[in-house]
C-alpha cells in the first residue's frame, strides 16, 4: 500500500497579521483559519492523512479544536488527522511532522494553514502531478506586479523579466524519501520559506503547476479582509466551507 499525506505547518506566529492569537487560530468567518486549511486536505479524494505541526505550548489545544471540527478521526471520504509539536521556524515545524509520518507514506503534501482558502481541486492536482511522476510539485501564478531589483540605496539595479517569474503558493508535493532527503541536508541557521527551495538546494528537479489566486496566503491584515470576502462569496454560492 502506498499512501498520501499533508503536512500542515501551523505554528507560526503570525507576527506580520498583528497582535493576537497564533495566527493559525484566528477567525475566518468564525473558524480559525487551521480548521479551514485541514478541511480542504482531510476532504480532498488525494490524502489519506493529515499531519499538524501546532504551536509547541498548544498542541492539545489544537487537538480538541480539530475534533470539535469532526477532523480528527478518518471517516467516509474524508483523511484522520495527528497533531505534533511544531518548531522555532517553518522548516523545523515541517521536519517535525515528517518525523510523525507512517512508513506507508510514500508521498507527501506541504500546506501551510495560513492558506486556508486553497481549493481542494488544488491540492488533488498536485498530488495527481506527483503521483504521474513529478519528484516535487509546486503551484505557481505568473507575477503581476513589475520586479525591480535594487541596491543598498534603493537604486533600481535591473528590471526582472516578469515572463519567467512564478509566484509559488503551497500546497507543495514530494516524493517522501526526496522530501526527508533535503529536511535532513537543510541548514536549521539558514532556513528556507518553503520545501521546494531544500530540494533545489539537493538538485532536485521541481515541476511548477498552475496555482489557484485562492491559495492565497494570509500574511498581513488586508489579506484577512480579501479571505473573508472570498468565503462570503463562496457561502453565498453554497459551496460548504
Ligand atoms: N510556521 C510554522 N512554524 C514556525 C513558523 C511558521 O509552522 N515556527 C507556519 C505558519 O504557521 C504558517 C506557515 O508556516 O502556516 C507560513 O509561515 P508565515 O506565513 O510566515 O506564518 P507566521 O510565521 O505565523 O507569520 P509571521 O512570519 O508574520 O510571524
Ligand atoms: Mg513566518
Amino acid at each position: 500500500m502506498s499512501r498520501t499525506a499533508a503536512v500542515v505547518p501551523a505554528a507560526g506566529r503570525g507576527e506580520r497579521l498583528g497582535p493576537g492569537a497564533p495566527k493559525a487560530l484566528r477567525l475566518l468567518g468564525g473558524v480559525p483559519l487551521l480548521v479551514h486549511a485541514v478541511r480542504a486536505l482531510a476532504t480532498a479524494r488525494s490524502i489519506d492523512l493529515v499531519v499538524v505541526a501546532a504551536p509547541e505550548d498548544g498542541v492539545d489545544d489544537v487537538r480538541a479544536l480539530l475534533a470539535e471540527h469532526g477532523l480528527v478521526d478518518s471517516g467516509p471520504g474524508r483523511a484522520g488527522t495527528l497533531v505534533v509539536a511544531g518548531g522555532g521556524t517553518r522548516q523545523d515545524s515541517v521536519a517535525r511532522a515528517l518525523l510523525a509520518l507512517p512508513p506507508d507514506v510514500d508521498v507527501v503534501l506541504v500546506h501551510d494553514a495560513a492558506r486556508p482558502l486553497a481549493p481542494v481541486s488544488l491540492v488533488d492536482s498536485v498530488a495527481a502531478a506527483v503521483r504521474a511522476g513529478a519528484e516535487a510539485v509546486v503551484p505557481g501564478l505568473p507575477v503581476a506586479d513589475t520586479i525591480k531589483a535594487v541596491d543598498e540605496h534603493g537604486t533600481v539595479v535591473a528590471t526582472v523579466d516578469r515572463g519567467s517569474l512564478r509566484a509559488v503558493q503551497t500546497p507543495q508535493g514530494f516524493r517522501r524519501r526526496l522530501l526527508a532527503e533535503a529536511h535532513a541536508a537543510g541548514d536549521p541557521d539558514a532556513p528556507a520559506t518553503d520545501d521546494a527551495g531544500l530540494v533545489e538546494a539537493l538538485g532536485g528537479t521541481v515541476l511548477v503547476v498552475p496555482g489557484d489566486e485562492e491559495a492565497f496566503k494570509v500574511t498581513r491584515p488586508l489579506d484577512l479582509v480579501l479571505a473573508e470576502a472570498v468565503l462570503a462569496r463562496r457561502r453565498a454560492a453554497g459551496v460548504v466551507a
